[in-house]
């Protein structure tokens, strides 16, 4: 039975238009333990506030009904152990096991995969000491100063995440540097800043076949050779993480330089493990390990926790709630913190390369809105750029506000006022600003009657729009993986709800094919009449300018 004829949903689709009925004013004037009712705790250190979305008790109570229907318990359970959850590449999806401690099972095939994770980790950890303590030289003899992580999507967005949002942490002398793109301009701006005798290559690819991904690594070779003279010292500069160990080699990169990882772990899933070297460089290996102790809280917590209490069940609870009741297919995530500046596009391909999807686990079309459209910015700078549409604009983005009650960076006064500004969104997106209040408002700064009718309608905010707050007591290595894998698990229990295979990623193949081929295109003299009008036109205007 699909999420549509589940009759705790057909239960919440009858609940919708009473539950409309009701303001995000009047719940909380009715209700003054709204706030305790729904901020949910994780351990001692973060707290999630439900309260101001469009719910009750009640309508939690059958979105947990509706969880337990649909043999959620069932599905978290698989995500510790033997699972085919990605069915359309034969894989499991076994990322829990990145992160769990030494001791830690999950099994793949009868055989317990937590050794290799560790096996790896050790390797990963003697590499680190090696570089960070000056052990590892490069073809001149000096040490290394700078990493360059040549990846894409996720073997670039999670470490560039990572990396920038805990920079106070880098104390280990290296920069990290970061190529994804095929506009060499990404690689030239990187190349202009270090120096090849001082720089380690990591060629990040699960794959190790990604065209950007080979494309940079082997103009950065080429670059290399340049300045260094000699293909032997390559070994000494260019080391690989992937799945993939005969394409490391063919590359030219020896066994002993590449870091594994498993095809149980998919991209997006994936900074836990090796791909996460750029992190366990710059900040040292014992902060990785805090990293991972986080996810691996908000692991047990998914494991263990009840529905009620769960807080990534509740997450996605409440976006099947939004998007499938509600209607509302988009969700803003605003980080009040700067040096989580990429959040947004590392949780854009986080859940919309997870659940953009329009085929169910039986094949089938789904009869249902599945993944919504994730953006967002940092605040406060989202405000001054599209807030007017959060506040007033014709479609209501339920919002998901981040914030840290403390910052290790010495501003109080600026971390108050961002912490202020936080707040205040929220209130104003909840609550608004009625007719009467800004009429009094004009009229106390001196308008006319006549000026306040023209101007006030302009002015009012109708509020009663929806937001989460998630608040940490501060941005450590620790609570941002246990915020990432909270978002892990949002994206999971989501596609268990919709019915989708959460793990694969088709819809990017089509481009990729028909992008080797207009690249050729590209290449030849003639005039090229094989595609569409529109294709053949750019191509011929392309020609024509790149010749100028
Ligand atoms: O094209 C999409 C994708 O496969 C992502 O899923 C993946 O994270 C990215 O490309 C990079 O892939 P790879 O690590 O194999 O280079």
């Amino acid at each position: 039975m699909g999420l549509l004829e589940q009759p705790a949903f057909l239960t919440l689709q009858g609940m919708k238009t009473q539950q409309l009925a009701l303001s995000l004013s009047q719940r909380f004037s009715q209700d003054s333990q709204r706030f305790a009712t729904f901020c949910l705790p994780f351990g001692e250190h973060m707290q999630v506030d439900f309260s101001r979305q469009h719910w009750s008790v009640e309508v939690k109570a059958q979105l947990c009904a509706l969880a337990r229907d649909m043999k959620l318990g069932g599905a978290i359970e698989a995500l510790f152990g033997d699972n085919l959850f990605n069915h359309t590449e034969g894989r499991a999806a076994l990322h829990t096991a990145l992160r769990m401690p030494v001791d830690g099972c999950v099994k793949l095939q009868g055989e317990n995969v937590v050794p290799l994770v560790h096996y790896e980790l050790a390797r990963i950890k003697a590499f680190c000491k090696q570089v960070q303590s000056g052990d590892w030289l490069g073809f001149n003899g000096q040490t290394i100063t700078d990493v360059v992580n040549i990846g894409i999507g996720g073997s670039d967005l999670g470490p560039a995440m990572v990396t920038e949002a805990l920079a106070c942490y880098q104390d280990q002398g290296i920069r990290a540097h970061f190529v994804s793109n095929m506009d060499g301009a990404q690689l030239a701006q990187v190349l202009s800043q270090i120096d090849a005798a001082r720089t380690l290559f990591i060629v990040s690819s699960k794959s190790f076949s990604t065209d950007e991904t080979m494309t940079n690594a082997q103009a950065a070779r080429a670059w290399f050779l340049a300045a260094c003279g000699d293909a032997t010292q390559i070994k000494k500069h260019f080391v690989a993480v992937s799945t993939n160990a005969s394409a490391v080699q063919a590359f030219g990169i020896a066994a002993e330089q590449m870091f594994e990882f498993w095809d149980w772990v998919g991209g997006r899933f994936s900074l836990w493990s090796a791909i996460g070297l750029p992190i366990a460089l710059t900040l040292g290996f014992a902060r990785f390990e805090q990293l991972l102790a986080g996810a691996h809280a908000m692991d047990v917590h998914l494991r263990v926790t009840s529905f009620e209490q769960n807080i990534p069940v509740q997450m996605a609870l409440l976006s099947i709630w939004n998007i499938n009741v509600l209607g509302m297919n988009s969700e803003g995530v605003f980080p009040y913190c700067q040096v989580l500046k990429r959040f947004p596009a590392y949780l854009q391909q986080l859940n919309m390369e997870s659940n953009g999807k329009e085929v169910n686990n039986q094949g089938e079309r789904v009869a249902h809105n599945t993944g919504p459209i994730v953006w967002g910015e940092v605040g406060t700078n989202g405000q001054h750029a599209f807030f007017q549409l959060l506040h007033q604009g014709s479609q209501v983005v339920p919002a998901e506000f981040i914030g840290f009650a403390r910052s290790v960076y010495d501003y109080p006064e600026h971390h108050r006022k961002l912490l202020g500004n936080m707040l205040a969104q929220a209130e104003a997106m909840a609550f608004g600003k009625n007719y009467d209040q800004v009429a009094t408002e004009l009229a106390a700064e001196g308008l006319s009657d006549v000026e306040v009718a023209k101007l006030a309608p302009y002015k009012v905010m109708d509020g009663n729009r929806p937001s989460t707050t998630i608040l940490c007591d501060e941005l450590t290595p620790y609570n941002l993986g246990a915020l990432i894998a909270m978002y892990e698990h949002k994206t999971f229990v989501q596609g268990v709800l919709w019915n989708i295979n959460s793990f694969d990623q088709w819809g990017v193949e089509l481009g990729k094919k028909l992008a080797a081929r207009l690249i050729d295109d590209l290449a030849s003299d003639a005039v090229t009449t094989a595609h569409d009008s529109a294709t053949n036109g750019l191509i011929s205007q392309i020609k024509l300018w790149s010749k100028e």
